[in-house]
Formats: C-alpha cells, sequence, structure tokens
C-alpha cells in the first residue's frame, strides 16, 4: 500500500491531507520523503514559531525527556513551576490552568467563567469565530459547519456580529457570564477589528459583571508582535487562553485568569492528566527563552510590516486580490473568488506551506525566525501561484 492507501485504511478520514508527507524539518523549512524542500509560512498552524527543531527547544525538551517525562498533576515539578511564573508575569493574570491543546484552555475558561458566576451560564461569542472542537467550544465556535450533526449543542451560547460593539450590548442578558472573543479572528479569515474593540468589551464587561475571556491560542505567544495581543489594546482580560506556539511544537495548553476569578476553582473542579507536562513545560520555557532574548516579538513586527509591503506592491492590483491585511505574523489575503484552496496547492507544488481560512482567504502564519530572503522567496512563489491556473 502507499501512503494514501495506509492512511485511508487505518486513519480515521476526518483530515482531507495535502499530497505531501514531511520527513524532516530545520529552521524554516521542511523536506519531503525525497529531500525536495518546502518554505514553512504555515508552521503546523501557528505551532512553530521558533521554525522546525530549533536547537533551544530540542536540548530542553530531550533534557527533560532524560530527566523525567511525566508526573501527572498529583506532584509539584520545577517547569511546571517556573513556566506558570513566566506566564503570570507576561500577562499581567495571576494564576495558570494546564491544559494540552487549545480546545482544552478554552473549556477549562468556559467552566471556570461558569463556576465564577453561579448564577449566571450564558457565554456570548462571536460569528466566524474559532474556539476549537469538543462539544462547548464547537458550541462557542460561530461557524455552523462545525456544530452540524453534533446537535444537541451545550446550552448557554449566543454569537454576535465581531466588531460590532452594539450587537455585543444587545445580546447581553442578566444571565451573560462571560464574554469570548479572538482578538484577531484567525480560521474566520484574519479578520483585524477597530483598535478600541478589545477596550469597549472590556468597558462593557466592567458595566454589566461579565467576565471577559480572550482566546489568544493564535494571536497569543508573540504571533502578532506582542506576547499577547491585548497589549496592543492596553486592557487586561479575566481569563485569556494560550496553547499552539507555547509548546515550541509540543502540545500543551494554558487557561490564564485573575487570582479573583482563578480562586472559582477549587481543589477537583477541573484536571487534566497530561496537564503540566514537565517535557512541554521545559520547551515552552526555552521557547519563551529564545523569544526574549533574540528580541523577536519586534523582529515579527518588522519582518510582518515588511510582509506587509511587499504583498501589497505585488498584489494590491491584482484583480482577484481584494484585500491584503495582518498584524506581526499573521496575514491573511483576501481573494474575490472561491480560489483560496487553489492558491495553496499551487504554492504548494511550488514549494512554499501556506494555508487558507475558507474558500476566499489565504493565510500565512511563518515562524518568528524569517528573514528578508524568505520573504522574497515565498512573495516569488506567490506570484507565481496567481499566475497559474
Ligand atoms: C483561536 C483558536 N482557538 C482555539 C483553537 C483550537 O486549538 P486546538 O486545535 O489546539 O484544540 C484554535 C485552533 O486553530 C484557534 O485558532
Amino acid at each position: 500500500m502507499n501512503t494514501t492507501e495506509r492512511e485511508q485504511r487505518y486513519v480515521f478520514q476526518t483530515y482531507k491531507r495535502f499530497p505531501l508527507k514531511i520527513a524532516r524539518g530545520k529552521g524554516v523549512f521542511v523536506e519531503d520523503e525525497h529531500g525536495k524542500q518546502y518554505l514553512d509560512f504555515l508552521t503546523g498552524i501557528a505551532v512553530n514559531a521558533l521554525g522546525h527543531c530549533h536547537p533551544a527547544i530540542t536540548d530542553a525538551a530531550c533534557a527533560q525527556l532524560r530527566q523525567l517525562s511525566h508526573t501527572s498533576n498529583l506532584y509539584y515539578t520545577e517547569p511546571m513551576l517556573n513556566l506558570a511564573q513566566k506566564l503570570v508575569e507576561r500577562s499581567g493574570m495571576g494564576k495558570v490552568f494546564y491544559a494540552n491543546s487549545g480546545a482544552e484552555a478554552n473549556e477549562a475558561a468556559i467552566k471556570l467563567a461558569r463556576k465564577f458566576h453561579p448564577e449566571k451560564w450564558e457565554i456570548i461569542c462571536c460569528q466566524q469565530s474559532f474556539h476549537g472542537r469538543t462539544l462547548a467550544t464547537i458550541t462557542a465556535t460561530g461557524q455552523p459547519k462545525y456544530q452540524k450533526g453534533f446537535e444537541p449543542l451545550v446550552p448557554g451560547f449566543h454569537h454576535v456580529e465581531f466588531n460590532n460593539i452594539t450587537a455585543l450590548e444587545a445580546a447581553i442578558s442578566e444571565q451573560t457570564a462571560a464574554i469570548m472573543i479572538e482578538p484577531i479572528q484567525g480560521e474566520g479569515g484574519v479578520i483585524i477589528p477597530d483598535k478600541d474593540y478589545l477596550k469597549q468589551v472590556r468597558q462593557l464587561c466592567d458595566r454589566y459583571n461579565i467576565l471577559m475571556i480572550l482566546d489568544e491560542i493564535q494571536t497569543g505567544c508573540g504571533r502578532t508582535g506582542k506576547f499577547f495581543c491585548f497589549e496592543y489594546s492596553g486592557i487586561l482580560p479575566d481569563i485569556v487562553t494560550l496553547a499552539k506556539a507555547l509548546g515550541g511544537g509540543l502540545p500543551i495548553g494554558a487557561c490564564l485568569a485573575t487570582d479573583m476569578v482563578a480562586s472559582a476553582f477549587n481543589y477537583g473542579d477541573h484536571a487534566a492528566t497530561f496537564g503540566a507536562n514537565p517535557v512541554c513545560c521545559a520547551a515552552g520555557l526555552a521557547f519563551i527563552d529564545v523569544l526574549e532574548k533574540e528580541n523577536l516579538l519586534e523582529k515579527c513586527r518588522e519582518s510582518g510590516q515588511y510582509i506587509l509591503q511587499q504583498f501589497n506592491a505585488m498584489l494590491s492590483d491584482n484583480p482577484l486580490v481584494k484585500e491584503i491585511r495582518g498584524l506581526g505574523l499573521m496575514i491573511g489575503i483576501e481573494l474575490n473568488a472561491d480560489i483560496a484552496p487553489q492558491i495553496v496547492m499551487n504554492c504548494l507544488k511550488e514549494g512554499l506551506l501556506i494555508g487558507s481560512a475558507g474558500e476566499k482567504v489565504v493565510r500565512m502564519l511563518p515562524p518568528y525566525i524569517i528573514t528578508k530572503n524568505h520573504i522574497d522567496h515565498a512573495c516569488d512563489i506567490l506570484l507565481r501561484a496567481f499566475k497559474r491556473d
């Protein structure tokens, strides 16, 4: 059996995979089994922020793996304490709950909000949002395509238009426990709200005694050029979730909350066997260490600006292109036709990995270590991809 046949024979058919079998990765490149190289501008969907096999992460994870790989949360370990301290110091939050993925981090956030407000149960989310694939998080997700076939969904979730503060206020009721929002909608198509939107959401939350949950699973860990995207708005949420890049390629999620909100969870209220895994925490610490020492947040902002400038110069008068947008290294190109998957496939054939959000948005989530040369190389391929039919 060849690769496709083996996958179809042995693996649940929940993913429509690209015709590419990745054998290894180094820095900004991955290589297939025949040695062909691909420039990776998708980073495993915003995970490999330092590129592939960054020595600092590999060394930290291997050293930890040799020393102690798993304990469960019944015991203390040094990596989980160190990473929690780091995240608390960076975020302005009070405490961390460790999960293993983005959906799990959001699940913790949803449970925490309901526990904090025992007399309220409703959560307002946004249309086109994406919060994960557990039952509660597909309910929170404002895209019916992810919910179809899984009804009845979890009660108490409402959806309003993103970036519309009037609609948000109108949806608030006596039962509203929390508002859950992505600072920039990623899977929804790299949608950037107005500059003061998050601030206005914060004000509404304060006025109506509602918790503000920010899902920074994609925007967080430096992706937008600040460690947390909320830093651009000068506000603090009550709960913020992280995953994706946090483990430098290893699976880890985190739900952070203020001390007051975190105290709503008592012993036994929530748990995860693998949560706070020492290897993932050690990798996460190494990731943040490199981010800080190499000034990568600033580099993200600079590279992001250069990408937008180059893309605009190259594509803004292309009739297929409606809008080019982005913040830091979260970039979207909205098209006038349903050809985003085709552009992605054309790029793959030319040696560039990018993604799509729906049929109309091409998106890129490159590693923070890219150089101008990598960006120019990606531009050449992208231009050819737009010309190919
Ligand atoms: C904003 C956001 N929230 C949650 C998730 C779910 O994360 P995971 O796939 O790790 O469960 C994603 C994944 O794409 C995401 O982009």
